[in-house]
């Protein structure tokens, strides 16, 4: 039977972020690092650790605080879009394991992975899964345990990762004005080399050399990828604003991918945005990957700071490189 198509629209948020800290002074203690270099270099002041347990650990709690709020069970879920590029282990897939441990027994799902974009990314793809009428309730998951794959030696990258997962539920609407509106999403392979992981894959399996040559870690040439990130976030939110037509005034928030204060800070500067209307806590968790867009959506729903019909837009930028943007009039 050929269903009605309808504007998809996120009609709840969850997240989780595990208790362990890591402080600035914690890296202090044992590298040639500095807490005030840290914070003045990338706003980070401290980053949760997962001490136990694999990336749909966090997802769970994540979930479920999700449907709480919505008033729904496990049983309803129609499909689960994993955004991870630290899945438990590389199959079955974290959405598999998820459904399981969740009891989502009518649910289909699978992982996607586009580096720090991969939550945006997911968020397109469930859209189309929502508007074709083919599902109903579509979850949106990013959870990363970054410090799984971060070089505790290496002062460059180890100071920016932190664990986290959030959760977004999808569904129809009948308004036409609101829901997930656009998506500008890119990929520019030419750059991948400064920032990736070498070992692990296909490529290069696992042996005593990629232990001992440390390559099963985060590698990256931060300048390099700075000097991108900064014109290419900034690229991804004009983008958005073009296309929909918006001025400054017609946008709540913006929801930076949480990397560094000072390309969320130039972001908002080439949208004429004041950093009031800016979701920032990249202070408390530093990038949690594929958790930063979902965990800020959900802070600041529970802070009220969310209401029906504002303009948002997302940006993200990461490995790929993979970046762009999301625009959303905010439906509940
Ligand atoms: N503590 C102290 N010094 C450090 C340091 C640390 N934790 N990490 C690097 N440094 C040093 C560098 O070795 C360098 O020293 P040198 O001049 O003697 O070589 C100096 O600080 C400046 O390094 P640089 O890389 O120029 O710093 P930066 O201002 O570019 O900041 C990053 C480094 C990583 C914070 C920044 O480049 C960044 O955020 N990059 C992009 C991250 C990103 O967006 N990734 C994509 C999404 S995941």
């Amino acid at each position: 039977m050929m269903k009605s198509l309808k504007r998809a629209a996120i009609t709840s948020v969850g997240h989780y972020l595990p208790p362990d800290i890591y402080d600035n002074k914690f890296f202090e203690s044992y590298l040639d690092t500095s807490d005030q270099w840290i914070r003045e270099r990338t706003g980070i002041q401290e980053r949760r650790v997962l001490k136990q347990g694999g990336t749909s650990d966090m997802a769970v709690p994540a979930i479920e605080m999700c449907l709480n709020r919505r008033g729904i069970t496990a049983e309803e879920i129609e499909c689960i879009v994993v955004a991870t590029v630290t899945p438990d282990m590389l199959f079955p897939s974290t959405s598999s394991l998820i459904q399981g441990k969740i009891g989502a027994k009518n649910a289909w799902g699978f992982d996607l992975e586009a580096a720090c974009s991969s939550f945006l990314y997911a968020l397109n793809v469930a859209t189309r899964l929502i508007e074709s009428g083919a599902h109903t309730k579509v979850l949106v998951v990013g959870a990363d345990k970054m410090t799984a794959i971060t070089d505790y030696q290496d002062r460059n990258t180890c100071v920016l990762f932190g664990d986290g997962a959030g959760a977004v539920l999808l569904e129809p609407i009948e308004d036409e004005s609101l829901g997930l509106i656009d998506f500008d999403l890119k990929t520019d392979s030419t750059c991948g080399k400064f920032l990736y992981m070498p070992a692990g894959g296909s490529l290069l399996p696992p042996s005593i050399e990629t232990v001992t040559n440390r390559q099963h870690y985060v590698i990256q040439d931060g300048k390099t990828v700075f000097k991108s990130a900064v014109p290419g976030m900034a690229d991804a939110a004009e983008s958005m604003m073009r296309r929909n037509n918006l001025s400054p005034d017609d946008i709540r928030w913006l929801v930076p991918h949480q990397a560094n204060l000072r390309i969320i800070s130039a972001t908002a500067e080439r949208m004429g945005l004041p950093m009031e209307k800016v979701m920032v806590n990249i202070h408390k968790y530093g990038n949690t990957t594929s958790a930063t867009l979902p965990i800020c959506l959900s802070e600041w729903w529970e802070q009220g700071l969310l209401d029906k019909g504002d303009g948002v837009v997302l940006v993200t930028f990461g490995a790929g490189y993979t970046y762009g943007g999301g625009y959303i009039k905010w439906a509940y």
